[in-house]
């Protein structure tokens, strides 16, 4: 990072996220820091967070100050896989790391294929993945099984895979890619390393490829169809356009969906009088949904580059900054939500959680996510009503730093 940071900067000295005890439960530590430090600079890991809903959404407002610019880094294709990659990593595109102009093109196209409609026409595909995956679950002699594995983690590849028109079978294959292109940008891979990631990403981008040119013979109903229809012939969209927009897909919305269903069903399975109230209303299932994410959000937060010496709540902010949207911390500021750290499905001061994030890069994917967590917890209701949590569930989570995933929730029947 460029900027140099000033004797007088607030730093928040206990304050990991990748601490254990804080991964487990983030939400002592942000509580205070919402309160007696609302913007601080982690010196471990080199960027500001700011924890208050109405500073978030001042800056995400502000995309000439707070630039998407930083959020990925994609490295060169390894000499030996130029031919096959000529035009660089499939991920190169990403609509979250675009800013203005060329984010309100992009984003056009993606809502066109994330549309509600487009949604809607694949619900019941979604409904089957989900049933087939419960009949997979309750073949278990044991009657248990961690969540996340057999369930939360694979209805959102296999979403997508539906949205596309594409195998869902194939869920593994969507797993690695989705590994290979966040271990490709978010670490500094060896020269080893980076041929097998290369190598992951050559069966990404021939397979977004060959869907690319069967929709331009025979469009249909699938999302790549959808962006091709948004085009037109004054603003066409070209071939690495829809790659780098399916990997923005797989990217925003694969662990985000996963962690945000096992979040859920955590939530009400130790707030059981909540998951009796929507086995018995399915109407609640929304607002099931929505107050999950925001009671435990899937990530902490999106990052912002300053582009210009600035300040957040008269903390200067000096140009290059690393400025982290702490919407993990916005969730529970108790000076928007009432009883912020309570679980309540049905408070009436929830529309859009913060969790969403807020301006112009607010997440394109809300309506899937929600289609997918409803479909995910409408048919667990059906067919396992009696659903409970082995112990305490055993939740574990990475420890990323920018999203903490579920990896296991352990339950039984
Ligand atoms: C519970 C699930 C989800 C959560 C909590 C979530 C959260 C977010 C947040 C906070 C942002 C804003 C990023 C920023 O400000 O820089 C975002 C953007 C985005 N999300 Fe989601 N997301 C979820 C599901 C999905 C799904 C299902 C998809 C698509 C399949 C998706 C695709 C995207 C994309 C492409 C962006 C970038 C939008 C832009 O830059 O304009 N997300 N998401």
């Amino acid at each position: 990072m460029s900027a140099t940071i000033s004797a007088d900067v607030p730093v928040f000295a206990e304050f990991d996220p990748l601490d254990p005890e804080q991964v487990a439960d983030p939400h002592r530590w942000l509580k205070e820091a919402r309160r007696n430090q609302p913007v601080f600079f982690m010196p471990k890991y080199g960027w500001y967070v700011v924890t208050r809903l109405d500073d978030i959404t001042r800056i995400a407002n502000d995309h000439e100050t707070f630039s998407n610019r930083m959020f990925v880094t994609v490295p060169e294709v390894p000499p030996r896989y130029r031919d096959r990659l000529p035009n660089g990593f499939p991920m190169k595109v990403q609509l979250a790391a675009a800013d203005p102009p060329a984010h309100g093109r992009l984003k056009r196209f993606m809502q066109a294929a994330l549309s509600p409609r487009t949604i809607a026409a694949h619900a019941n595909r979604i409904r089957q993945i989900a049933n087939t995956l419960i009949d997979e679950m309750l073949r278990n002699p044991d009657r248990q099984a961690n969540l996340v594995v057999s369930y939360a983690d694979r209805i959102p590849m296999m979403a997508i895979a539906a949205l596309l028109d594409a195998p869902v079978d194939d869920h593994r294959r969507y797993r690695e890619w989705v590994d290979a292109s966040l271990e490709l940008i978010t670490t500094n891979p060896s020269p080893a390393r980076l041929d097998v990631l290369a190598e992951t990403l050559v069966d990404f981008d021939t397979f977004v490829r060959t869907l690319i040119q069967e929709r331009r013979e025979r469009p249909g109903e699938d999302a790549i169809s959808k962006m091709f229809a948004a085009a037109s012939k004054d603003d066409a969209l070209g071939e690495e356009e829809v790659l780098g927009l399916v990997s923005s897909m797989l990217l925003g919305g694969t662990d985000t969906t996963s962690t945000a269903i096992g979040n859920m069903v955590w939530s009400l399975l130790t707030h059981r009088d909540q998951w009796d109230a929507v086995r018995v209303d399915r109407s609640l299932l929304a607002k099931a949904f929505e107050e999950s994410v925001r009671f435990r959000d899937p990530g902490r937060g999106p990052i912002r580059l300053a582009t210009r010496d600035t300040e957040i709540r008269g903390i200067p902010i000096p140009k290059g900054s690393l400025i982290q949207l702490c919407t993990m911390a916005a969730d529970h500021d108790e000076t928007v939500f009432d009883r912020a750290e309570q679980f309540d499905i049905f408070r009436e001061d929830l529309k859009i959680a913060p969790a969403w994030g807020r301006g112009i890069h607010m997440c394109v994917g809300r309506v899937l996510a929600h289609l997918e967590g409803e479909i995910a917890l409408d048919t667990l209701l059906d067919r396992i009503p009696d659903l409970e949590l082995v112990g305490d569930g055993a939740r574990s989570y990475t420890p990323q730093l920018m999203m903490p995933t579920l990896r296991s929730l352990n339950v039984r029947w």
